[in-house]
């Protein structure tokens, strides 16, 4: 893997002492953002969750330190508490810190929190936005967020009920496309809750695992039978999940077959 620098009119400096706070998109490396290579390549310290996958942390230089501060894979659970005092740690040491998350870090990814703590802690930072699995994902099954004829607004929601989750009768109310993160557990009560809010029982419902690498799998279904339908698919998370007609559009815009290689 080549670790050659880019070319001097893409980079901007990385201070000894500063966070970057970056987003490595879904999982395919070819979404990454140059600026998020850029921090790959020259960072001393790589801090990054476990959706940042090795293809993308190939990516850094040989000399970065990794540190993993993720809550999977049956290792044990980073406190957020934790994350944001050891960014701070690094900085403080010196260190050109490179803070990779999944996807987008401002989309349900907690790094406004950690932004928060540097701010407060006179840390200078910078945020890299990556593309959000909420997006990509959907795009790389052949479903697209917005589709003039069908839709003029778009809800990106989490299930995770941590904060009492959203209201789904009230979402639902609103016809737009629900693109869900964090929705597998709770899928059983979101469906329901969205069917109690009015959408019917044939609403489509997309949903995308392991979106954008190798291991990406796509399972078209409906509102009344979404919950079923995962459980018997075989399909496990990370999984987005959209719900509303957008999804129809994929036996036309489907361009990636299951399985393909994504370069
Ligand atoms: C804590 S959120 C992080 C979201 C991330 N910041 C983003 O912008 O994509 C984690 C959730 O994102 C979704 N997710 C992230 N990467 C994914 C992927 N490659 N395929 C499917 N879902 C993904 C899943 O719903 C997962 O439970």
């Amino acid at each position: 893997m080549t670790t050659e620098p880019l070319p001097d009119s893409l980079q901007i400096p990385f201070d000894p002492g500063s966070v970057w706070l970056a987003g490595a998109g879904p999982g395919d490396p070819g979404l990454l953002t140059l600026r998020a290579l850029q921090g790959l390549r020259q960072a001393d310290v790589i801090v990054h969750d476990a959706l940042v996958g090795e293809r993308i942390l190939a990516l850094a230089s040989p000399a970065a330190r990794l540190e993993f501060a993720g809550k999977r894979g049956g290792r044990p659970s980073a406190h957020q508490d934790d994350i944001t005092n050891r960014l701070i740690e690094l900085a403080r040491e010196g260190h050109r810190v490179l803070r990779l998350k999944g996807g987008d870090p401002f989309v349900f990814g907690r790094g406004g929190e950690e932004a928060q703590a540097l701010a407060e802690q006179g840390i200078p930072f910078r945020i890299i936005p990556g593309i959000t699995a909420g997006l990509a994902g959907p795009a790389y099954a052949g479903i697209p967020a917005t589709h003039r004829t069908a839709n003029q607004a778009v809800i990106l929601a989490t299930g995770h009920s941590c904060a009492g989750g959203p209201d789904w009768k009230a979402l639902a109310a609103t016809g737009a496309p629900l693109i869900l993160y964090m929705a597998w557990k709770g899928l059983p009560g979101i469906a329901a809750g969205l069917m109690e809010g009015g959408l019917p029982a044939d609403t489509p419902v997309g949903v995308v695992t392991d979106a954008t690498t190798e291991r990406q799998r796509v399972l078209v279904t409906s509102l009344g039978t979404c919950v079923e339908d995962l459980a018997t698919s075989g399909l496990e998370p990370p999984a987005i999940i959209v719900v509303g007609e957008v999804v129809r559009l994929r036996p036309v815009l489907d361009w990636l077959p299951q399985g393909a290689s994504h370069g």
